[in-house]
């Protein structure tokens, strides 16, 4: 089989590499030269663990290529996934359909025979059958089938994510369409991944209902966590407490910073502003965005909180600032609003990422970027854990406290354990879980 992929950015280059390895031929199509001559290289545009691999072993198969022209990419093609970019439009939030639209009209100039266009982007109901509308209004005699094929991978875990999903949703009334679909994900059949088929529309709200979930499943946790910090309780034991009751599940039950990231901030508003323009607006959606946005500021006074409450002219060491560990991604990040908040607060930020301090230099002014932990922390007022990157686990604490002007750290992920930061000597704050009371920097 052979199939298209429109889009080389997280989504289509990921999905498009996996299907290689499935065994399909995979074209992935880019209008951006520059990413198409870097992945011919064998570089990748993104960081992802395992993907590098995964390319440069199927581009050696002969199984995956990449190009600029999409016709070329799309005649003869089985199939053709729209991968391309939904970006939060600005000023209204909703999604910004006009990357998906541009590449359905292309893609009907092109199509030869009957060809399966799938939507993998995510897109909100109804943005199947405008695409529909505009294939068949460009080219009357196309043969096509519109289909939903949401993706539910994770940055920093995509690869595996793909090759064993805990399901995959088909979005199509069609039988044939169907068929083309099934023969794509057999060898995911083999291992008996569950397959939903279902409507177009239905497919849509999926993707977006998963998503909203979890966002509102964090926040739910984020706001326990408060409550905590209040009546002396543990967050992670009531997360542990109520995760075990399988109707809950223990997953996304981590108290954070809020969450950040390509997808949960843009698809909750998405969905908040679809429900809302169709008269059915979801409630809890808008308030768990808006507590989330909230949130992340608030980050920031808790810091200044843990520095006596004062950070002017004082040096805070920031260690992780990409939106989750194992990615490059800077996309709303907690640290943006945290330290932009921490500047204007007077602080001097030196701070330190594994992969993500390329990204994040453009987005944060004024910081100083350090080569490692330890040269962030070095004569650092405070030191504040925003990403949980593992090297960040097993800090060497006595190193640690000799290169701090004062034991202070702020841990937003909850790495550490209060009683042994304290046995420690740092003055530990964290989230939703006793800490020893701060008593004086020493
Ligand atoms: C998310 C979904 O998990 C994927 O299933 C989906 O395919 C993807 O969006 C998408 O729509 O493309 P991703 O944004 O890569 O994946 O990252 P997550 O691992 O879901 O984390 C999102 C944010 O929530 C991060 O900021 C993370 O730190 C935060 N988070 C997650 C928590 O604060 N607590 C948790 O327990 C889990």
């Amino acid at each position: 089989m052979r199939i298209a992929m429109i889009g080389t950015g997280y989504v289509g280059l990921v999905s498009g590499a996996c299907f290689s390895e499935f065994g399909v031929d995979v074209v992935c199509v880019d209008k951006d030269a520059d990413k198409i001559a870097m992945l011919d290289k064998g570089r990748m545009p993104i960081f992802e663990p395992g993907l590098e691999d995964l390319v440069r072993k199927n581009v050696e198969a002969g199984r995956l290529k990449f190009t600029t022209e999409l016709g070329d990419a799309v005649r003869g093609a089985d199939a053709v996934f729209i991968a391309v970019g939904t970006p939060s439009r600005r000023g209204d939030g909703h999604a910004d359909l006009s990357y998906v639209y541009a590449a359905a009209a292309e893609i009907a100039e092109a199509v030869d025979g009957y060809t399966v266009v799938v939507t993998k982007s995510t897109v909100p109901v109804g943005t199947g059958r405008e695409v529909e509308r505009i294939i068949a209004e460009t080219r009357a005699d196309a043969d096509v089938d519109v289909v939903s094929n949401p993706e539910f991978l994770r940055e920093g875990s995509a690869i595996e994510d793909f090759m064993r999903p805990d399901r995959v949703v088909i979005g199509t009334r069609s039988g044939r369409a169907q068929e083309v679909m099934k023969a794509l994900y057999r060898p995911l059949y083999l291992i008996e991944t569950p397959i939903v088929f279902t409507s177009r529309q239905t497919s849509e709200l999926i993707k977006y209902a998963a998503n909203t979930f979890l966002a509102t499943k964090i926040t739910f946790i984020n706001e326990i966590a408060d409550l905590c910090e209040v009546v002396d309780a543990d967050v992670q034991d009531v997360a542990k407490g109520i995760g075990l009751d399988g109707r809950i599940g223990g997953k996304f039950l981590h108290a954070g910073p809020g969450y950040g990231g390509s997808c949960f901030p843009k698809d909750t508003l998405a969905l908040v502003r679809t429900a809302a323009e169709v008269g059915r607006p979801l409630r809890i959606v808008e308030t768990v965005v808006d507590i989330n946005a909230k949130r992340k500021p608030q980050m920031a006074e808790k810091v200044i909180e843990a520095c006596d409450g004062n950070v002017d002219g004082k040096t805070v060491a920031i260690l992780g600032v990409t939106f989750k560990p194992n990615t490059d991604d800077m996309r709303d990040s907690p640290s943006l609003d945290i330290v932009d908040k921490l500047k204007r607060a007077g602080a001097e930020i030196r701070a330190y990422d594994p992969e993500g301090m390329d990204e994040a230099r453009d987005m944060m002014n004024g910081v100083t970027w350090c080569a490692d932990a330890y040269d962030a922390m070095t004569g650092a007022d405070a030191v504040v854990i925003i990403t949980e990157w593992n090297e960040f686990r097993a800090l060497d604490l006595e190193k640690a406290k000799s290169v701090l002007k004062a034991p202070v750290m702020i841990d937003l992920r909850n790495v550490y354990n209060p009683d042994d930061m304290a046995a420690a000597g740092f003055r530990y704050s964290c989230i939703g879980r006793s800490t020893v009371p701060p008593g004086p920097a020493e």
